[in-house]
This record gives structure tokens, sequence and C-alpha cells, in this order.
């Protein structure tokens, strides 16, 4: 990148220790939003993420004609209202939508805008203009959407939707959370059952909200169904922490010699916390426990301490979509174990805001360990003498979760790391520094 501006990281000087609160799953918050703009009346929402791309979902639903009141409340999260525009279905809007970096609103807004008789264009930045949308647009085509140009795979999209919805029983060439919803929420204003069948488990939070805002669901291992015509009426809603963001606190504690942390709050939904089964696989002292729900999200507590012993594991094409977003700093810790760890299936790291699979192949070999793609499949040879030489130099990207992780080389290392483009961390976890900072004093 031409304009790159680097940040310079450096060690923490103690280890990470006491409890800490990630901001609300980005997954959930974006859901929140939605769901509460399709539904009729006024939805109450607390905990929502405070980030960049939450914030595309809310300004996307506001131009569609939904009406949102939050703030942000003490803890920095986004409390308050939204009114849907509910059975008047939403406006035409009169420009279009800018949805900036995040994949999950341009997306989940195909199916919002499918069974409504508008025509909206939808637009982001730079990387999410390069990430494939086709496999959106195919399966709502099959429902009666329109799109110009008609075979894109890449935003700008024009959406002209279609108030005589099919029905459709599809099946998914990929386990994508974001396909699956956006055919569901599509669904819910189609004739008849929707139904979607996935090759491998995704995020299920859709399924999970659907009910509560009044959409009848079914959701089994790899298929979900909602049966529509229905009225979405409004709902509460709490957000529980991400997952995604306590796994950069967890890899820090367990990289930094002598840390003990404990984070609360955190949604345990199984389908976004293979990265605790794969840190446990790999020797790390980690547990979670649950201590209750949000609505049907279970959540609790993750305690994790200092991990010296990490050894390599293997970690089966299956599980890859519960850890589809914690790759790259899993792939940090396999860096710093015995032996050769083994993510299989991990093609789709190439559609994310970055091409992923690159960016961790690359960083590493900045680190001096070798890492190769074979197939679909990443090998990781870990070093568990790994020692980081001053004046390293990771590029993100403009990817959050590439410039976290490579942060966290510096911060748990013994000299100072350049990353650049760090700003991009307020993509998911605006407070990522801060919060790391906060524990190691
Ligand atoms: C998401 C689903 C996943 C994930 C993304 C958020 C969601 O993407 O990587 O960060 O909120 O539905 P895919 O649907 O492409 O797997």
């Amino acid at each position: 990148m031409a304009n790159e501006q680097y940040t310079t990281i450096k060690p923490l000087t103690s280890p990470l220790e006491g409890t800490v609160k990630v901001p609300g799953d980005k997954s959930i918050s974006h859901r929140a939003v939605l769901l509460s703009a399709m539904a009729e009346g006024v939805s109450n929402l607390e905990g929502v993420l405070d980030s960049e791309d939450v914030r595309s979902s809310i300004t996307a639903v506001e131009a569609l004609g939904a009406k949102v009141e939050l703030s942000v409340a003490e803890d920095g999260s986004l409390e308050g209202s939204i009114e849907g525009w509910g059975n008047a279905g939403p406006s035409q809007p009169d420009h279009e939508i800018d949805c900036g970096n995040s994949g999950t609103t341009a997306r989940l807004l195909m199916g919002i805008i499918a069974p409504w008789d508008i025509e909206v264009t939808l637009t982001g930045d730079d990387s999410l203009k390069r990430r494939p949308m086709r496999r959106n647009t195919a399966p709502l085509m099959k429902m009666g959407a329109r799109f110009k140009p008609a075979e894109a795979d890449h935003l700008p999209i024009t959406e002209i939707g279609n108030r005589a919805l099919r029905a459709i029983t599809y099946d998914a060439p990929m386990a994508s959370a974001q396909l699956k919803t956006a055919v569901l929420l599509a669904g819910v204003f189609a004739n008849g059952t929707t139904t979607l069948n996935e090759p491998a488990p995704s995020r299920n939070h859709t399924e999970l909200m659907l009910p509560e805002f009044g959409v009848p669901t079914t959701a089994g291992t790899r298929v979900a169904s909602v049966s529509g015509l229905t009225q979405m009426h409004a709902s509460d809603i709490k957000v529980p922490g991400d997952p995604s963001s306590a796994a950069f606190i967890a890899v820090a504690a367990i990289l930094k010699r002598g840390s003990d942390v404990t984070i609360e709050n955190v949604s345990l939904n199984p389908a976004r916390i293979g990265f605790v089964r794969t840190l446990e696989r790999m020797g790390a002292s980690i547990e979670e426990r649950r201590t209750g729900a949000e609505g049907k999200e279970p959540s609790g507590t993750i305690h994790v301490s200092y991990s010296p012993s990490l050894h390599g594991c293997e970690v089966p094409s299956q599980h890859f979509a519960s850890i589809i977003d914690e790759v790259p700093v899993l792939a940090l810790v396999a860096a710093h174990a015995k032996g050769v760890t083994v993510f299989r299936g991990v093609a789709e790291l190439r559609a994310k805001e970055s091409d992923r699979l690159q960016a961790i192949i690359d960083g590493l070999e900045i680190l001096g360990i070798d890492a190769w793609e074979e197939g679909d499949n990443l090998f990781v040879e870990g070093d568990p003498n790994l020692v980081v030489n001053s004046g390293l130099r990771f590029e993100s990207h403009g990817d959050h979760r590439l410039a976290m992780t490579w942060s966290l080389v510096g911060l748990c290392g013994c000299a100072p790391v350049e990353v650049a483009d760090f700003e991009s961390v307020s993509v998911s976890y605006p407070n990522f520094l801060s919060d790391i900072e906060g524990l190691a004093n």
C-alpha cells in the first residue's frame, strides 16, 4: 500500500493480570441493529458494539427509514432504541448505501432489501469492493430479487427487490453465516418455508435471534429454516461480549510470561469459541465457564494464563467455521509451539478483509517462522524458542484482525515492532490496545 502509516508497538513491561470485559459481539450487534430495523415497533438494545463496522449497519438502516436512537453508554457500548420500518417496509433511499469495510452489512442487507419494492445500490471501501458477493446474489436471484449487473461478484451492485419473493431450499456451497443469514432474512417475507443447508455449521446468531422477533425458525446442525410470510415484532436485545475480541486478550495472556486473566461476559456460543478448543489442544491453560445467557446466547467467563509448553496440533476442516476469524492469531500461537500445526480447509481466508492466508504466511516469515500453504491447508512450523528481533515491520493490509495479531508480537515479546495501518482495529475493537495495556499495569 502506498500511504501506509506505521505504529510502533512496544513490549508490555509487566504480565497481564486481572479481569477485563470485552466489547459487544460484532456479529450479534449487526443482527440486533438490522433485525430491529426490520421489525414493527420499538426495540431496546444494550451492549451494542460501538465500532466502524456496526456504525455502517446503523447508517444503512437509517437510510432505509429506521429511527435509530442509540447513544454511548458509560462502558463505551451503544444503548437505546430502534424503531423499525416494520410492515410498511423500508423506504427508497435517495443515495447509494456505503457499507464501509463491513461484509456483514453488505451481505445481510441484500437479504433485507430483497422482498421490498425498492432499488438500492450497495458499495463499500476498497477492501469490501474486492470481496465476493455472487455467493449471496445467486440464492436471492432464485428467490426473485434482481441485481445490476446480474452477474456481478463485486460491489457496487444495485439490487431491485420483489414483493412476490419465492421461498427456496438452498444448498450453500460454503459454510457462511452471512450467506445463510441473507437467505433466511429474505425468507421471512417469502411465502412458504425457506431452508438453507450448509456443508459445515456456521455461526447461528440469526437462528437464535429471529424467534425473539416473532419469526418461526427451526435450526439443526447444518440446516436452518424460516416460515414466511411473517410480521416481525420489536424485541429487547442485550449483546454479550465478543469472543473474537476475547481471543486477542487470551493469546496475549498465553504468550506473555506470568500472565493470568479472566475475561468476563463473553458469548460462549459453541460456534464461536473454537479457538478455546484449539488453544487447549495446543497445551494452553485456558477454560471457559458458563454463568448465564443473553437471550438464547450462552455467556460466561474465559480464564487464561501464561502457557510456556505449547505444541502443534491438527485443526480439521470441520472446525474451520468456528475459528474463521481467529486463524491469524492462532497461527501466531502456532509459531510459538513445538512442532507443526495444520489448519485444514482454510481457502476462504483469501476472501476476508484481506487475503489473510497470504498475509499470515508473509507475517510469519518476517518472524523467521516457516509457514506454507498446501492444497487448502495452512501449515505452521513453530519454534518454542522464538526470539523477536528488533526492527520488525508488519503489514496489516488495513485488516483489523491482522493489525491486532501482529501487534501482539510487539506487546508480548522483548522488542518493539511496527504495524502498518494499526488504526484499522477500530473496525471491531477500538479499545484493543488500552484494554491490553490496562491489564499489564
Ligand atoms: C460473520 C460471518 C463470518 C465471519 C465474519 C462475520 C457474520 O463470515 O468471518 O467476520 O457476522 O455472519 P462468513 O459468513 O463469510 O463466513
